[in-house]
């Protein structure tokens, strides 16, 4: 049976930062309906999709009302009586109603907003789990499924933590092989890593993703702290635990140099790379994102050349979920995974591209949240459709943080059976 949309609302929300965004509901004319809430990132890369926003007095500038308005008066109308589970027709009319090359006419928020609700309702009325529902609809010809290991950022800092070390994410990569060991494993190191900044008098209050946010003397530090709370969570550094970092570089990129202001030192795009070979030698480092800035491409190179056999060096401001620079990426050598984030682009069917294109050339896949989330899961039934390396989901702190692990956890549970 062919459902279609009979109807789609939209309404403002608050995001985990307390910031509007968007909901949105689409209905079918069955009755069926689906429903998604957009992130919203804060070290946002430079050529990400443009999400809309009021600007004015409500919400200091970030209401998005006319992100809402676009929604119900625009894309409404446009979309109704189209077959839902034609995701590429509704992701195509989108982008035709739109016709900017950066998503800012009607948002990449209302857009991403509708993209996903649609394929929500049309997994509802397909009576399949989402992920189900995505991997035959998006991904037909992958097979099994092997689950995405949580990269789960225990210690945050730059603009997610007030720049309290310079490099914005500490996570860490639990090799167990069920997700709910998995889980666990990562939980108990997050409280024992609390329990060890405790007893030195550092606080434990969290940052925008749910990890730990000291003051440090410098970005090696959390790597230290994060070795001693394997440790004494009874893990072994290496075997059971690898780790990621994130220094979302291009937020410290000035001048052509990289500007660590918690060690009062300026680094070359080579210093830089020194640097990652020496700690990937000290420590059981498996991935690198954003090692380097946005717009550094020689520097990538490099970074590649040097560290590319060994390291997942994920390309996220870097790529912006944009099947043009993932290809440009390509083409230059440089990086060899990808992060994915839906409203970097602001449709599915340009997000799943970007995971086929990846897929084709070898290249590694992160499905990732945002550090401004909602409860929203869909992220994780996105990675378990399109079979990505890794689940990007913050910490273990934080309920919109844990809604993914938990859904992670359910999802395990059922295509064990
Ligand atoms: P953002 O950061 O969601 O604030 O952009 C996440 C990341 O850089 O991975
Ligand atoms: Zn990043």
């Amino acid at each position: 049976m062919t459902e279609r949309i009979a109807a789609i609302a939209a309404r403002e929300i608050l995001d985990s930062r307390g910031n509007p965004t968007v909901a949105v509901t689409v209905a079918l004319d069955t009755g069926v309906t689906g429903c998604s809430a957009v992130p919203a990132g804060a070290s946002r890369g430079e050529h990400e999709a443009r999400e809309r926003r009021d600007g004015g007095k409500r919400f200091g500038g970030l209401g998005v009302r006319r992100a809402v308005a676009n929604v119900t008066e625009t894309i409404a109308p446009a979309l109704c009586g189209l077959p839902a589970a034609d995701q590429a027709a509704l992701d195509a009319r989108l982008l035709a109603l739109d016709a900017s090359p950066n998503k800012a006419k009607l948002g990449a928020n209302a857009m991403l907003g509708v993209s996903l609700a649609a394929a929500r309702a049309a997994a509802n009325a397909a009576r399949l789990p989402l992920y189900r529902y995505l991997r035959q609809s998006l991904f037909p010809s992958a097979t099994g499924w092997p689950l995405p290991t949580p990269m789960a950022n225990i210690l945050n800092g730059g603009v997610h933590a007030g720049w309290s070390v310079d490099f914005q994410e500490f996570m860490v990569l639990p090799q167990q092989r069920s997700s709910v060991e998995q889980v666990r494993c990562g939980a108990e190191i997050f409280h024992a890593l609390g329990r060890l900044l405790a007893r030195r008098k550092l606080p434990v209050t969290v940052g925008d993703e749910g990890g730990y946010a000291p003051r440090l003397p410098g970005n090696e530090a959390p790597l230290k702290l994060m070795a001693s709370a394997v440790r004494a969570a009874g893990y072994r550094l290496g075997r059971d635990v690898r780790f990621g970092l994130d220094p979302a570089a291009s937020e410290f990129y000035r001048g052509g140099m990289y500007q660590l202001r918690s060690e009062q030192r300026s680094l070359s795009s080579d210093a830089m790379i020194r640097r990652y070979r020496a700690w990937v030698k000290k420590y059981p480092i498996a991935t690198i994102e954003d090692g380097l800035a946005e717009d550094d491409w020689s520097g990538w190179q490099r970074l590649t050349v040097a560290l590319g056999k060994t390291v997942t060096l994920v390309g996220d401001d870097l790529f912006v979920t944009n099947t043009a620079r993932l290809q440009r990426g390509i083409d230059q050598g440089v990086a060899n995974a990808i992060l994915i984030k839906p409203n970097q682009v602001g449709t599915l069917t340009e997000t799943v591209a970007a995971m086929r294109l990846a897929r084709r050339h070898g290249y590694g896949v992160a499905v990732s949240h945002r550090s401004g989330e909602t409860t929203d899961t869909f992220i994780v039934d996105l990675a378990v459709a399109g079979q990505a390396e890794y689940l990007k989901a913050g910490s273990f702190s934080r309920g919109e943080r844990v809604a993914k692990w938990n859904r992670l956890m359910v999802i395990a549970e059922q295509v064990a059976d």
